[in-house]
């Protein structure tokens, strides 16, 4: 804002922030590399020394990995593949960046003293390093959904230990974050979380039986990684989210809504008693809510693409479809029965998600596997939310097991 009554150009307010030490655990993911463009158009506009970079991490991603260090200087590299250390240790020769290898180097890794740690590794394997962070009292830009649906209770119990702050990524909880009147939460009377319906939203349910991997991860408005992808195809991403906002915002689930709106433009509303009905609008482009992150309590630019209306001309919204979208009808469930059930909904969802992309099984038998795994554990469990981090892996090394007994059976069953 170069001319105006209340210009400030880059702003002084915003050194403390741009001065942030940030660690990105998942840098190769979708998230990992929309947030590495947001620090890098902020090196660009606002200094070379913005967003000092700790720590970057990977699963296998050698390649891109070696590529991302060498141009934004973390000072330490980690690839949780330890198989894979030498290769990297290669690419990175002469450069003088750290490298680490293994599923505990990636703790160590959200360990070291950065400011800030964004989470965007994929499913329950972000939970034990995305809790490290949150006990230190690191501020955990969040992503990974799966973490705090799997271990809702261990998080809140961190946070409040450590007095750590939890910014959400996500672009409905980014959006209920900025909406929320934290002082006044007795008058909120709903959150409704925006679904964009994903590939399938009009698709009769006897089409969606031969549904491929390759048309499941086709999303109309995002663009994600794979897991995510199913999940959004199966509305279980929207059944996530509102557990996600269960836990991070301590609404009951009467005032957690869906609403289906396909053009992704509106991320989230938030009804309160006098009638208001505040809505976030952005183009659906995850470098809205990560460069909204990194900045908290400030707000810095992004390469963010812009919400154009008149281009987009008309909004839709309908309700959600729970015959044709079970997944949605199961986590909300689980939802409202707490305790336990939300843990096992992750980890029988991830098992069947990475069924279905290995063709495995069909569309339709990902919400199948999920329903029977929650129904053997409804026999076996005592419904307690797990309350440390060595008995949410426990449960979910079990409920894992199961899902695969029952995928095993639908695998058998279709050859
Ligand atoms: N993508 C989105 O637009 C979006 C929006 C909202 C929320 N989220 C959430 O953000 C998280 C990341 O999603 P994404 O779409 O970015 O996923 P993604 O593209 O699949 O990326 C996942 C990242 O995690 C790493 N990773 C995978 N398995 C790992 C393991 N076992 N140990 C350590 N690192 C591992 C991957 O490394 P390699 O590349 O080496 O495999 C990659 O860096 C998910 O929880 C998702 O629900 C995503």
């Amino acid at each position: 804002m170069k001319n105006g009554f209340f210009a400030t150009g880059a702003g002084i307010h915003l050194l403390p922030v741009l001065g942030r030490r940030v660690s990105v655990l998942g840098s190769t993911g979708s998230i990992g590399t929309a947030t590495l463009d947001v620090i890098r158009f902020a090196r660009e506009h606002y200094g070379p020394n913005a967003f000092p970079l700790q720590a970057l991490t990977a699963q296998k991603n050698v390649g891109l990995l070696a590529s991302q260090a060498r141009e934004m200087r973390p000072e330490v590299v980690v690839i949780a593949d330890s198989s894979l250390k030498q290769a990297l240790a290669d690419a990175l020769a002469g450069s003088g960046i750290e490298v680490l290898a293994g599923n505990e180097a990636v703790i160590e890794a959200a360990q070291r003293p950065s400011e800030m740690v964004v989470s965007a590794i994929v499913g329950a394997a972000g939970l034990a390093p995305t809790l490290a962070a949150a006990k230190r009292g690191a501020i955990v830009a969040l992503a990974n959904k799966e973490c705090v649906v799997a271990a809702g209770e261990v998080f809140r119990q961190a946070a409040a230990d450590s007095r750590g702050v939890l910014i959400p990524v996500d672009s409905e909880h980014s959006a209920a974050f900025q909406l929320l009147d934290f002082a006044q939460t007795q008058a909120i009377e709903k959150i409704t979380l925006t679904a964009s319906g994903g590939p399938f939203r009009t698709w009769p349910a006897e089409r969606m039986a031969a549904v491929t991997p390759e048309q499941a991860v086709r999303h109309p408005n995002w663009s994600m990684g794979a897991k995510i992808s199913v999940d959004s195809a199966t509305l279980m991403n929207k059944g996530l989210e509102l557990i996600e906002a269960h836990v991070l915002f301590g609404l009951s689930p009467q005032k957690l809504d869906v609403i289906v709106h396909a053009q992704s433009v509106i991320h989230c509303l938030v009804s309160y008693a006098d009638g208001s009905v505040l809505a976030h609008l952005s183009a659906p482009d995850m470098k809205t809510p990560i460069a909204h992150a990194l900045g908290w309590p400030h707000r810095i630019g992004s390469p963010a693409r812009t919400l154009n209306l008149a281009e987009l001309g008309q909004m839709t919204f309908e309700d959600p479809d729970y015959d044709r979208f079970p997944c949605l009808r199961i986590a909300r469930t689980c939802l409202h029965a707490g305790g336990d059930a939300p843990t096992i909904l992750n980890a029988a969802n991830e098992v069947a998600v990475e069924s279905f992309l290995n063709r495995r099984i069909g569309f339709l038998g990902i919400a199948q596997i999920v329903e029977q795994t929650l129904e053997a554990f409804e026999r076996l469990s005592n419904g307690q939310a797990p309350a440390t981090l060595e008995d949410v892996l426990e449960l979910d090394s079990a409920a894992r097991a199961k899902a695969r007994e029952f995928t095993g059976q639908a695998a058998g069953r279709a050859a």
